[in-house]
């Protein structure tokens, strides 16, 4: 009997919903987005998409069951991610699922958002020359999101360790930090990838390269010294009177994050002896990030699996994903988990 999840997502600014089939088949994704208006604040506001997700879980609950061709009698359980995340926003989501759960007599799995992103992974759409094999153990993960930038050893489902992390700003958090400061509209990081692709090679060459922080002998990461070199040049321009070249400064600092996490991930994989290495989260959708790992990895010998750009921005299928290999049910009592949850996934969660 196939195992059908309804899987729902509503940690940051989207509402999604998701129904997934024995961890591996997408029978829906439906993700309702709020870029555009968390875009004019240039930034994400907690108050306005939690009642934002109020509005759209209803529509996208239902949009998500049609799109599966499904009745609430044709599923197994509802999963929903329970936190890290904004608070208003994770509480939207939980009620809905947990009232869902309790209406229908389903079972209700609460989801670590991170473990979502990794899941993504197991989703058969997950490459294009998918070859129905998951990943294989052990694996190095690297997890690249708003919120979070980290390096998991996955030697199982159950046994999953983090070896290393960022000390300030997450990855994506620099890339929307440094699209602000180089005047682009919120969320920064696509936009800074776009921008890097119009910059010529000649234009880039005329910028000295930005500095990258190795931290050696360590798995961790540090971002904020690269947004301060990219705020000091912007200033140092605007003193001197002139002009700021966009496009070549993105691909500057585009080409300084994807070089620190391809080679650290590529050497924390090499060191723990790896059998391939998966990325994770909305900064895996960039282009350079996945050409930087490639080349690092190819080097070591090792595959790297990134999942399709929809899939690494967040949406609801990863959820379901990972409520299918992490089945641990919940009663109706837990509460969500904003950003002082446990940071590293419980096979639990
Ligand atoms: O995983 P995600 O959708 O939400 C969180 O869990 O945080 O990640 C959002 C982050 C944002 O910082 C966004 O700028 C970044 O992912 N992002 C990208 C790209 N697409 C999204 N960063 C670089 N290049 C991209 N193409
Ligand atoms: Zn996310």
């Amino acid at each position: 009997m196939p195992f059908r999840v309804l899987a729902l997502e509503s940690s940051c600014d989207e509402f999604a919903g998701a129904v997934i089939e024995d961890g591996i088949e997408v029978l829906a994704s439906v993700v309702a987005s709020q870029a555009g208006i968390h875009a004019r604040y240039g930034g994400v506001v907690p108050e306005v998409a939690g009642r934002e997700h109020l509005r759209n879980l209803a529509p996208v609950m239902q949009a998500t069951l049609e799109s599966a061709g499904m009745d609430w009698d044709d599923l197994d359980a509802i999963a929903v991610t329970q936190g890290p995340g904004l608070g208003g926003s994770l509480l939207v989501g939980v009620n809905a699922a947990k009232t869902a759960a309790w209406a229908r007599g389903l079972p209700l799995i609460p989801v670590h958002h991170i473990a979502g992103h990794l899941y993504a992974n197991w989703l058969r759409p997950a490459r294009d020359d998918w070859d129905d094999s998951p990943p294989p153990f052990p694996l190095v993960a690297l997890v690249v999101s708003g919120g979070h930038t980290e390096l998991f050893w996955m030697q199982d489902h159950e046994r999953v360790e983090r070896v290393g992390q960022t000390l300030d700003d997450a990855a994506g958090e620099a890339f929307d930090k440094v699209g602000r400061l180089l005047g682009l509209p919120f969320p920064g990081g696509p936009e800074i990838e776009r921008a890097a692709a119009q910059a010529s090679a000649q234009a880039i060459n005329a910028l000295d390269p930005l500095p990258r922080a190795w931290l050696p002998g360590t798995h961790d990461f540090s971002f904020s010294g690269l947004k301060t070199a990219v705020l000091n040049r912007v200033r140092k321009l605007e003193a001197a009177g002139e002009p700021l070249d966009v496009p070549a400064m993105a691909a500057r600092f585009q080409e300084s994050v994807t070089d620190v996490l391809a080679r650290k991930t590529a050497r924390a994989a090499d060191e723990l002896g790896a059998a391939c290495v998966i990325v994770a989260g909305g900064v895996a959708a960039n282009g350079a990030l996945r050409e930087a790992l490639n080349e690092r990895c190819a080097e070591i010998g090792l595959p790297v699996r990134v999942p399709p750009p929809r899939l690494c921005t967040d949406n609801a299928a990863m959820i379901g994903a990972a409520a299918c290999y992490r089945r641990s049910e919940a009663g109706l009592d837990f509460d969500v988990f904003s950003t002082s949850g446990p940071a590293v996934f419980s096979p639990g969660l």
